[in-house]
């Protein structure tokens, strides 16, 4: 048995291809771990009601932390429709896995770092270095929502918030609420996250992207964690931005920022944008990372129409193995795969599609594997 235990979650769609040649690369890094196969993804939900199901579950609850690829999600019409006969009207509901595993794991940081790789031709800018730090189980993600909003719920609301009265006139099916909630613990913990990155990595400028100024009890909240847990490092600029003029910042002057960090919504939409910086979802990782385990994955959705086709840009779960062999402190074979993917992208030779290539997963995953 190898010294380390990965859980091995492929999902669908282009995860699957993804995963495949991420294999090449761990198995040339000569990673000395087990490969834990596990079960997740629409299969899974149209078979047996449930995406995620127990049994993956446990093998995560025995691995060290896990490598996933991509999911489908579709909307719930759909999704009860491709539920097999047996499954239909049972009152299933689809909810992400995704962020499922975020929750009931407490993996409460999604780590997603953005650089600009010299040479990449989708770069926006080759001088953008950014990290995201993104809360990861709490605000508008919680889950805490309702559609009709039920009576008693009306009732507290019209007793304690004014701003709720000109709601409280309406039929309670015409009304959907999604609450953004936020704990001290959560806002201190994202904080603190971002800036022990920064202290251990060298960087000098920690940015809170939030919106104080609207969303007065959580931003504020937030906003406040913040100013406290940054007195802490001195030797570390504190700023903070509103995340609609930081959307504006960030394509004007990307290369003055350097970790940025998040409530779960804000860090969602920027990292999107962050990610598009340097490449798109063919470049984009993340961690999941929790006290005790971590499950990584490239941002990209599974892009089911080309699902198999072998054609799809694997670099972003190289990525997300790199981070994940960080997170193992196996530094230096996590050194020995970022150079071998930034060598590529410099020499040009072998490019996906979406770099404005003709060479295919494979192709892409043996000329990092030369290169590590
Ligand atoms: C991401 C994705 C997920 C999210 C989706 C797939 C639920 O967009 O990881 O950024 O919203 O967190
Ligand atoms: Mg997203």
């Amino acid at each position: 048995m190898g010294r380390y235990r990965i859980a091995w979650m492929p999902g669908d769609g282009i995860g699957v291809d993804v995963m495949t040649a991420t294999r090449v690369v761990l198995d040339r890094l000569a990673l000395d771990a087990t490969y834990v196969p596990a079960d997740i993804g629409w299969e899974f939900w149209c078979r047996e009601g449930e995406a995620l199901p127990e049994r993956t579950c446990a093998i995560l609850r025995e691995t060290d932390c896990a490598l996933f690829g991509a999911i489908t999600s579709k909307p719930k019409e759909e999704a009860q429709k491709e539920l097999v006969p047996a499954l239909r009207d049972k009152g299933l509901s689809y909810r992400s896995p995704i962020v499922r595993l975020r929750q009931d794991f407490n993996l409460h940081t999604n780590l997603r770092p953005c650089r600009a790789y010299p040479g990449n031709p989708l770069n926006y800018r080759d001088d953008v270095d950014l990290v995201v730090f993104r809360e990861n189980t709490e605000g508008l993600y919680a889950g805490v929502e309702f559609h009709p909003v039920p009576q008693e719920v009306s009732d507290v609301l019209a007793k304690t918030s004014p701003q709720w009265r000109r709601f409280a006139k309406l039929p309670l099916e015409e009304v959907a609420i999604s609450t953004r909630v936020m704990t001290r613990a959560g806002c201190r913990s994202i904080v603190t996250q971002a800036f022990d990155y920064a202290r251990k990595t060298g960087r000098k400028r920690v940015t809170l992207v939030e919106k104080p100024n609207v969303l007065r009890e959580t931003g504020g909240l937030m906003t406040r964690v913040a100013r406290e847990v940054a007195k802490a490092y001195p030797g570390i600029d504190f700023d903070e931005a509103n995340v609609d003029a930081m959307c504006m910042w960030l394509i004007k002057n990307p290369q003055s920022y350097s970790v940025l960090v998040c409530e779960n919504m804000f860090g969602d939409i920027i990292s999107d944008l962050c990610g598009q910086l340097v490449g798109g979802l063919g470049f984009a990782s993340s961690g999941n990372i929790g006290d005790k385990y971590a499950v990584f994955e490239p941002t990209h959705g599974s892009a089911p129409k080309y699902a198999g086709q072998m054609k799809v840009n694997p670099i972003a779960t190289f990525l997300a193995a790199k981070l994940m062999l960080d997170w193992l402190g196996e530094e230096e074979r996590a050194r020995r795969l970022e150079g071998g993917i930034a060598k590529v992208i410099k020499e040009a030779k072998v490019r996906t599609y979406d770099m404005g290539g003709k060479a295919t997963t494979m192709q892409m995953a043996e000329a990092v594997a030369a290169n590590v």
